[in-house]
């Protein structure tokens, strides 16, 4: 039997994480599909020798130290989650937000090349500004609308050329803070909501993403990816059908516009930045569609007693 494949990942207590290292482990995360592996081979359960560092273990702005980690661990992967995700705190806070996501990056890649190890990235589809008016392919032109885009663009520029980088949107996951959860919250407590119709998107369930980058990780194949559940949809239809599956009628979410929101974010967002993951598609299994990767959410938040 060959030896496990060493895989850091950083960022491992964020949403994603939490769920990438329990997959690589070939451990069940929840709201995961049992079945669902994009390469068609389950993750065998000592394929991967997987250490997982948070944020106060290991600052990826310490470039020394996070060389001097990736020296002593020696990974043969290293996913990177760890970033600054807070969209509109980045546009008070770019400074940081720039040395997390771009000079970060950076760091990761420079400490990755230096063991050859290959590093996946990942990035967002707030690196597009939505006017395109379809769905963005891997190619597209980029101008990103706000900080937080910007410094991962930054960042994707600063990678290597042989470097993997998953671009993903909207992710939520059972565990860690996302807009789901503030849905479900306010569905079972009997209030209402307001969503905006005017952003379109797509969401990306953590557990169906970590399935994902498990495959990446067999795979490592440098380049641009696009990595999301199958279908394009609205933050009011993601409220919508979450308060359905809660047992609440029509009157549960009310379409708003972006104008309309009080306050007005500090951010501005792409109006239409779908991610087209054709290219995944023509290569892996797709992952399954929004509403699937929602009802999984909602089910499983609910039987872990989530609030
Ligand atoms: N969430 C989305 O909708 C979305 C969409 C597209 C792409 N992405 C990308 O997907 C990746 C994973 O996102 P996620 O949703 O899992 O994010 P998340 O839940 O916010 O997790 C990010 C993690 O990075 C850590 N971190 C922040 N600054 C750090 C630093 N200087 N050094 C080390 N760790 C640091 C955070 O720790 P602390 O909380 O302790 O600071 C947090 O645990 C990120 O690259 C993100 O940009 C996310």
């Amino acid at each position: 039997m060959s030896a496990p494949v060493r895989v850091l990942v950083t960022g491992a207590a964020g949403q994603v994480g939490v769920d990438l290292v329990d997959v690589l482990n070939a451990v069940l995360p929840p709201g995961a599909d049992a079945a669902f592996q994009p390469d068609g081979t389950p993750i065998g359960a000592e394929e991967f020798d997987v250490l997982g560092v948070t944020h106060h273990e290991l600052d990826v702005t310490d470039r020394d130290a996070t060389a001097r980690a990736i020296r002593a661990t020696r990974p043969d992967v290293i996913v990177h989650l760890a970033a600054y995700t807070r969209v509109d705190r980045a546009e008070v806070d770019a400074d940081t937000c720039y040395d997390v996501n771009a000079t970060g990056t950076e760091t990761m890649s420079l400490a990755a090349h230096d063991i050859g190890a290959h590093l996946i990235s990942i990035s967002t589809d707030y690196v597009f500004d939505g006017r395109k008016g379809a769905s963005y392919i891997e190619g597209d032109p980029t101008n990103p609308l706000n900080v937080y885009g910007s410094s991962k663009r930054a960042g994707e520029l600063l990678c290597r050329a042989e470097d993997t980088i998953v671009r993903s949107s909207w992710v939520m996951g059972v565990r860690g803070k996302n807009v789901l959860h503030v849905i479900a919250e306010r569905a079972l407590s009997g209030a209402t909501v307001r969503f905006v119709e005017d952003q379109v998107g797509t969401v990306t369930l953590a557990s169906d993403m970590a399935r994902a980058l498990a495959t990446m990780v067999r795979e490592r194949p440098g380049g641009l990816w696009h990595v999301a559940n199958s279908g394009t949809t609205s933050w009011f239809d993601v409220a919508q059908y979450a308060g359905t599956l809660l047992g609440r009628g029509d009157d549960f979410a009310t379409p708003i516009m972006t104008s309309e929101l009080e306050p007005a974010p500090l951010a501005t967002r792409p109006a239409r930045s779908d991610l087209s993951t054709q290219k995944w598609s023509e290569r892996f299994e797709a992952l399954p569609q929004w509403r699937d990767g929602v009802r999984r959410l909602v089910h499983d938040r609910t039987a872990t007693g989530a609030p």
